[in-house]
């Protein structure tokens, strides 16, 4: 673990996020992702303060396991939580843990419906369906939906509890890609069959940041609401101008200089003796890819207070090196150098210059990095 560099979260901006998401969908529950341990952000402190303290009381996650912690860490929290991808219900175990634990599993193939149904014990249990309406990669068909009907009838239900599908192409327009045009069709179409079919459907939703950010899918009860929530807008970097998203970053990367030496263009530097291409002053900090910080964000630029730097050589396991094209700079031994703060100057640089997504910024970071929150 390291002592001097740490990954420190701001709650109270997750508050502001949350209130600004409410100014855009004030009637809309949030379902909110924190899959993934929370983006990388620490699942168990996020969810004790979004249900805690912001009234947040859907909570998303990825596989049965992240459910079950949730629900043990938070033994005093009444909220839902949904699994989406691994849902394993075929495994007697799996099953157990769904029952025992109020933890719904999202049904989006037919043999996990047939088995949800099937089961005695499901039988009072919410019945959660996720539809493909052209993400092509789970979901139930659409051209199977008279069959799921006559499933959920023949079980003796009549409703779905909550009712959902996932846009391919949400970081695009919502308006003019055609993809995201034939989705939008694609679950009303789905709607109005199941209405059509004596279907009652009690909750919906379909829209997570990118379509949240353009105003899209919000006549559904619910949102679903991931990376926005932890700052980042997730439009690609030529739509963000259809994103009404403000939110500021919840997180803040700090490390220290560990060594600095003046260097001439062309002093070898690190692993692979990597040229210096300009004069100046090389600060080594104490961040790499053991930490998170990517061999791909070479290259990348950094502020660090007035001056931009550029990650020089090979990013290595423990290290960096970032070149700063000013000899008469002086970097102290132990002096702090913001990786990324909430003004998201240097974190958009990361992702835009080493062309990784947000999303995979934050969760690259690993457990040598301390989590701090902070109000
Ligand atoms: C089904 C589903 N809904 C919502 C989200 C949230 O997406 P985002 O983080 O883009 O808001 C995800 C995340 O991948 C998802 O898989």
């Amino acid at each position: 673990m390291r002592i001097k560099s740490c990954m420190e979260i701001n709650v109270s901006n997750l508050a502001s996020n949350y209130q600004l998401l409410k100014e855009i969908c004030p009637n809309n529950e949030a379902l909110f992702m924190v899959k993934a341990n929370a983006y990388g952000h620490g699942m168990v402190p996020i969810v004790k303060f979004a249900y805690f303290e912001l009234g947040i009381k859907e909570f998303g996650c990825a596989s049965i396991g992240e459910a079950l912690r949730l629900r043990e860490e938070i033994p005093n929290g009444e909220f839902e939580v949904y699994v989406f991808s691994d849902v394993n219900l075929d495994l007697q175990e799996a099953a157990d843990i769904y029952l025992n634990n109020r933890i719904i599993p999202v049904l989006s193939n037919e043999s996990n419906l047939k088995y949800f149904l099937e089961q005695e014990d499901f039988r009072f249990f919410p019945l959660c369906l996720k539809f493909n309406t052209g993400m092509n990669r789970l979901g139930l068909r659409l051209d199977r939906v008279d069959e799921v009907v006559k499933l959920i009838k023949a079980s003796g239900r009549n409703s779905i509890y909550h009712l959902m599908s996932h846009f391919s192409s949400s970081s695009l327009s919502m308006i003019k890609n055609k993809r995201n045009l034939a989705q939008k069709e694609n679950w009303r179409e789905l709607k109005s069959q199941l209405t059509a079919a004596g279907i009652e459907i009690d909750k919906s939703s379909l829209a997570n940041s990118g379509a949240i950010e353009q105003k899209v899918g919000l006549e559904e009860t619910h949102i679903r609401p991931g990376l926005m929530m932890y700052g980042p807008t997730s439009l690609l970097p030529q739509y963000s101008h259809l994103s009404c998203w403000q939110g500021k970053l919840i997180s803040r990367l700090e490390t220290t200089f560990i060594n600095s030496f003046k260097v001439d263009r062309g002093t070898p530097i690190g692993y692979g003796a990597t040229p210096c291409p300009t004069d100046g002053v090389v600060g080594i900090f104490a961040l790499g890819y053991g930490d998170g910080f990517s061999t791909r964000y070479q290259n990348v630029h950094l502020r660090h207070g007035s001056e931009v730097g550029q990650i020089v050589g090979r990013v290595n396991m423990d290290m960096g090196q970032i070149l700063f094209n000013n000899q008469s700079l002086e970097i102290k031994n132990g002096e702090r150098f913001v990786v990324w703060d909430q003004e998201g100057e240097n974190f958009s640089n990361i992702c835009l210059e080493s062309k990784t997504i947000p999303y995979e910024v934050f969760i690259h970071l690993t457990e040598r990095i301390p989590k701090i929150y902070r109000q």
